[in-house]
């Protein structure tokens, strides 16, 4: 384990459990549907890769961006668009794939968004749930984990852009980010 990790929260096996059952459980919810699978760059972009193969059913896969943290442990409340999709969502059955739902911020502003561009359905997947956190009425379709409110990094979640790379989920020393 890295020093700056505290505890390991969910291990590779743990995660690799999840990617099957939430996998799973959208190929039949999505069989037929050709659903659009969004991934919210960046935290997501490791459970996005290893729900999808879970899924054996015809799907397309596209990337947004957005972000609502600078680099500290405290949302600024604001949502921008860093790169916006590729693909139509216009009658699509839409997806959205993000690693950890917090104030529901970014997701409450990707859903009013996907929605004045009439996607047919629009659906949320999440690899965790920090519900304690919550201050937009965000509810997902499909979660992971529920989380305690702690601080996690690693399979895509960054602290100052970092720990993206572990491929578990830990919960961080406080005192890497505390006094920053
Ligand atoms: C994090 C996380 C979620 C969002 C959740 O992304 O990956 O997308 O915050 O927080 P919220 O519910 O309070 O909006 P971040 O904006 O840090 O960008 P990143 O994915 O590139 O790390
Ligand atoms: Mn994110
Ligand atoms: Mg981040």
């Amino acid at each position: 384990m890295k020093p700056d990790i505290e505890r390991v929260l969910f291990s590779e096996e743990d995660l690799h459990k999840v990617a099957q059952r939430l996998g799973k459980q959208l190929s039949v919810d999505y069989a037929d549907k050709n659903p659009l699978v969004i991934c919210v760059l960046k935290g997501a972009i490791l459970f996005m890769t290893d729900l999808v193969r879970e899924m054996d059913i015809p799907l397309e896969i596209d990337f947004m961006d957005v972000s609502s943290y600078g680099d500290g442990t405290v949302s600024s409340g604001e949502v921008r668009i860093l790169k916006d999709l590729d693909t139509s969502v216009f009658q699509r059955n839409v997806l959205i794939v993000e690693d950890i739902v917090d104030t529901g911020r970014t997701l409450s502003y990707l859903m009013k968004l996907l929605k004045t561009r009439e996607a047919k359905s629009i659906k949320i997947c999440t690899l965790m749930d920090k519900q304690d956190r919550r201050v937009m009425n965000v509810k997902a379709d499909y979660i992971g984990f529920e989380v305690p409110n702690e601080f996690v990094v690693g399979y895509g979640l960054d602290y100052a852009q970092h720990y993206r790379n572990l491929p578990y989920i830990g919960v961080l020393k406080p005192e890497i980010y505390e006094n920053k």
